[in-house]
């Protein structure tokens, strides 16, 4: 049977860290979905289109990852409803295991079914987040050893519509 995993975030945007993580996924996962959703706690620089475009641009060379977007509704049920019986996320350091054990075990509670899986990308992306890389590219500083080129051009433009105003 084919081992689905689900690896979701608001990914704004997909860092080298992300790719780190889903990687090592795809060494024990038959199939990844990407799964853009959104965490009501935060507001996004890149919209769902966007990440989801480079997203797949990033990732077109990965056979097994199919790029999703979660528009409404609980992990836990997308995650039932696509026959997924994992849920893949990056633990960076000592202090995202807080929240990631609050959230690991509510979607457990959500869906019994669903594993959560921890990962931990190498050890040059552990100080990287995507609001700290957007801070840095948004003052005009240079991520590019933390994104794709893709990520940078779209980078690029937000910054000259930004100067624009
Ligand atoms: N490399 C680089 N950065 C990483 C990383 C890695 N390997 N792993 C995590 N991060 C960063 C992310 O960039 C992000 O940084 P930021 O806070 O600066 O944006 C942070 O760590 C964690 O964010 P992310 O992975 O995007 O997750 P999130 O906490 O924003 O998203 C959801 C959480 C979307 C998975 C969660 O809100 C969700 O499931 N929403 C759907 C609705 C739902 O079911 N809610 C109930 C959940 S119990």
């Amino acid at each position: 049977m084919e081992r689905l995993a689900i690896y979701p975030g608001t990914f704004d945007p997909f860092t080298n860290g992300h790719l780190d993580v889903l990687e090592r996924a795809l060494t024990i996962f038959d199939k990844v979905y990407i799964v853009i959703a959104e965490n009501s706690k935060k507001s996004s620089l890149f919209t769902v289109d966007e990440r989801c475009r480079l997203i797949r641009e990033i990732t077109a060379a990965n056979s097994g990852v199919s790029v999703e977007v979660l528009h409404s509704g609980l992990l836990a049920e997308y995650a039932h409803a696509v026959g997924a019986t994992a849920i893949v996320r990056g633990l960076r350091q000592v202090k995202d295991f807080e929240y990631e054990f609050q959230l690991s075990l509510l979607n457990r509670h959500l869906n019994p079914e669903v594993t959560t899986v921890f990962l931990m990308p190498n050890v040059k992306y552990t100080y990287v987040a995507s609001s700290i890389i957007r801070e840095v590219a948004l003052l005009g500083g240079d991520v590019s050893k933390f994104v794709h080129p893709c990520v940078l051009a779209m980078f690029k433009k937000k910054y000259e519509e930004q100067d624009a105003q």
